[in-house]
C-alpha cells in the first residue's frame, strides 16, 4: 500500500471554509471508496479561534449547512497552521490570496511550492469568499465543492 497523500486545507479562522473543505473531501473520498489514498486536515493562518490551546468548534452556520448535507462536524476543532506542518503535508490548499500569502510566511520558502489556491483545481483564478463576512455559506460551499471535484479528477 502506498502512503496516503497528505492534504492540509487552509483559511483564516479554520471554523468555516477550510473545515467545509476537510469534512466534504473526507465524505467524498469515503463515498468513492478512496479513503486510504488521503490523509486530510485543515488549519488557520490566524490564532483567533484557539483559546489557551483549545480550538473552537466549527462555526454554527457552517455546521448547520454541512449537517443539512449529511456531513457531521463532530470532533473538529480549530488549529493553527505551523512551520512543522510544512514538511509533514504534501499539499496546502488555500481559500484565498491572503491565505496563500500568510501560509507562505508561516511555512517558509522550502515548502512554498506546495501551496495552491483550491479553486485553481476547478480551472478558476478566484477566491472562496469568506462567509464569516459575506454570510453566504451556500455559495462558499458550492465553490469549495467545485474545487474538490477538480482536485479528485487530477489526483486519480
Ligand atoms: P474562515 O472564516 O476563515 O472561513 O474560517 C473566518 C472565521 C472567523 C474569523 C475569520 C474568518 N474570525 O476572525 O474569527
Amino acid at each position: 500500500m502506498t502512503k496516503p497523500y497528505k492534504i492540509m486545507f487552509v483559511c483564516l479562522g479554520n471554523i468555516c471554509r477550510s473545515p467545509m473543505a476537510e469534512l466534504l473531501l473526507k465524505d467524498m473520498v469515503k463515498k468513492l471508496g478512496r479513503e486510504a489514498e488521503f490523509y486530510i486536515e485543515s488549519s488557520a493562518t490566524s490564532d483567533e479561534n484557539v483559546f489557551n490551546g483549545v480550538g473552537a468548534p466549527v462555526y454554527s452556520h457552517t455546521r448547520t449547512l454541512l449537517e443539512g448535507k449529511g456531513i457531521s462536524c463532530a470532533g473538529k476543532r480549530a488549529q493553527v497552521l505551523t512551520a512543522e506542518h510544512g514538511d509533514e503535508f504534501d499539499l496546502f490548499l488555500c481559500m484565498d490570496g491572503a491565505n496563500v500569502r500568510n501560509a507562505t510566511r508561516i511555512l517558509g520558502a522550502k515548502n512554498a511550492h506546495k501551496i495552491k489556491k483550491l479553486l485553481s483545481y476547478a480551472g478558476e483564478s478566484g477566491d472562496v469568499a469568506d462567509p464569516w463576512y459575506t454570510r453566504d455559506f451556500e455559495r462558499s460551499y458550492q465553490d469549495v465543492k467545485r474545487g474538490l471535484e477538480g482536485l479528485l479528477e487530477i489526483l486519480r
